[in-house]
């Protein structure tokens, strides 16, 4: 409800100019922390699903942020975890996507072995801004036979388009945040 919400935006720490000048990084770390905020997130994710919880098999958490509540989640869905990991972390045989960050580029695994082929997937993450990582992630997905269902984030940054970047996949977002 609205004073569980309002309860969430206070929890989240905004810091100017970090990791650099002009962006203002969105921190849902103290969300985690308090037991009240954690248990509102959670109970928030799960109503607030993009899809119906019989549409997806596994939910795919992107590292790091989206490991630290995506298994959670997962087995309150009562659903498996993978994990989408930056570059050169997994062990064979792996499937890589490069994407682009606002300079250079990032590169994300997944371990081939971890979606069987049809295997419906929601992909979860703290944040999306730009969208990059998550439509790097669900390339991914398809990329090892998956199918993506939909994504899942805490927070969405207004006014970049992220939401956008992914096409029509249905996604959820528990706070709408400025940029
Ligand atoms: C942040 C955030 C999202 C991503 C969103 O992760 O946790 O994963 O950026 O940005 P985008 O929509 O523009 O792609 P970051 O790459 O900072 O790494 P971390 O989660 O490992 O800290
Ligand atoms: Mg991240």
């Amino acid at each position: 409800d609205q004073a569980d919400a309002r309860y969430l935006v206070s929890l989240i720490r905004s810091i100017p100019d970090f990791p650099k000048p002009g962006i203002l990084f969105r921190d849902f770390m103290p969300v985690l922390a308090d037991p009240r905020g954690l248990r509102i997130m959670i109970n928030g994710l799960e109503a607030a699903l993009p899809v119906p919880v019989d549409s997806f098999d596994l939910v795919a958490g992107l590292e790091a942020r989206g490991f630290l509540f995506g298994p959670a989640l997962a087995s309150r869905l009562g659903k498996g975890f993978i994990a989408v990991r930056k570059a050169g972390k997994l062990p064979p045989e792996t499937v890589g996507e490069e994407y682009s960050l606002e300079y250079g580029t990032q590169r994300i695994e997944i371990e081939r072995s971890a979606i069987r082929p049809g295997q419906r997937v929601l992909v979860v993450d703290d944040l999306i801004a730009t969208g990059g990582t998550a439509k790097a992630a669900a390339d991914l997905i398809v990329a090892c036979g998956g199918k993506v269902s939909g994504f899942s984030f805490v927070m969405e940054l207004n006014g970049l388009n992220g939401v956008a970047a992914l096409g029509d996949h249905p996604t959820s977002s528990l706070l709408t945040m400025p940029a």
